[in-house]
């Protein structure tokens, strides 16, 4: 947009994408755009190409800068897509549900090794500042430990939950850690294994796996209903709100209260990963 760089696309050009991940618009985070002039020069641009409208997927960067373009007078509407799940306004935001099941799959397989050699893997999910993608990883692959940035643990609580695990008798420990928790996962494991904690520790950073990959079932139908509702609602002349899944319902969401509440992971379910875990 900042470079003029617009293409026209027909409904043919979209045709045999909805298997594939990423983007085929290759857009992507632009330093430019942080500026006042950046945007300056990305409304100049959408103007002189007759753009009356624009539909911005992506996560808390897009939709602020969503924001900021609808407060120059011209017409945005946000849909949340973030594997982080840290756009308020929305239970779940686009990608969300693919890196969980690519997670889960990566542990599941990590668990194999763990049992078979009496081993505790630190798995490491994405999530940035928020721990959502590593607790609910956590609950449904029935990790041992789960470590989130909404819910510090010191090192000392750590070692002990997982000697504990050893001292029940069993065979592994999964750790599920999210990115933004306190620890790094080398300075973890290296406390691990100082502690002789029963198993002995391996270390996976699960990385950018997380943010590929054919989209679920769950997030093609999201998106999907996402979109035709962000179309539907710029027509009609609203702007300035991102859509979100609320319930079963999609709604229209102010952008302005969107950009300016931060969403966490949920701490009932923290209660519920420790209350399974034992
Ligand atoms: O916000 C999505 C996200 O994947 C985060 O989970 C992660 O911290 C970050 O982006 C990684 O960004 P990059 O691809 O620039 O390394």
């Amino acid at each position: 947009m900042v470079h003029g760089d617009f293409t026209e696309l027909s409904a043919r050009d979209v045709g045999g994408i909805i298997q594939r991940g990423g983007t085929i618009l290759q857009t992507a985070r632009c330093a430019e755009f942080f500026e006042h002039r950046g945007r300056l020069k990305g409304l100049r641009e959408l103007n002189e190409a007759e753009i009356e409208g624009l539909v911005v997927i992506g996560g808390d960067g897009s939709l602020c800068g969503a924001h900021e373009l609808c407060g120059m007078g011209f017409p945005v509407v946000g849909v949340p897509a973030s594997i982080d799940n840290d756009v308020w306004g929305t239970n779940m935001s686009l990608g969300v549900d693919t890196a969980l099941n690519t997670i889960v799959d990566a542990v599941d397989k990590l668990r194999d090794t763990a049992s078979s050699h009496q081993r505790a893997f630190l798995i490491e999910t994405m999530g940035r500042n928020c721990g959502y993608l590593a607790l609910m990883a956590g609950i449904i692959s029935g990790a041992e430990v789960v470590l989130i940035p909404e819910r510090e643990l010191a090192l000392e609580e750590i070692g002990r939950s997982v000697k504990e695990a050893y001292a029940r008798g069993k065979t592994h420990c999964i750790i599920l850690t999210a990115e933004g928790s306190k620890h790094t996962s080398a300075e973890l494991a290296a406390y691990l294994d100082a502690q002789e904690v029963g198993f002995k520790t391996r270390v996976t950073i699960l990385g950018h796996i997380q943010r590929g990959g054919r989209p679920s079932a769950f997030d093609r139908l999201l998106a999907t209903r996402m979109g035709v509702k962000a179309a539907e609602v710029l027509l009609d002349g609203e702007q300035d709100v991102m859509v979100g899944l609320q319930g079963r319902r999609i709604v229209t969401v102010p952008l302005q209260e969107v950009v300016s509440t931060s969403r966490q992971a949920n701490l009932e379910y923290y209660e519920m990963a420790a209350m399974l875990a034992r």
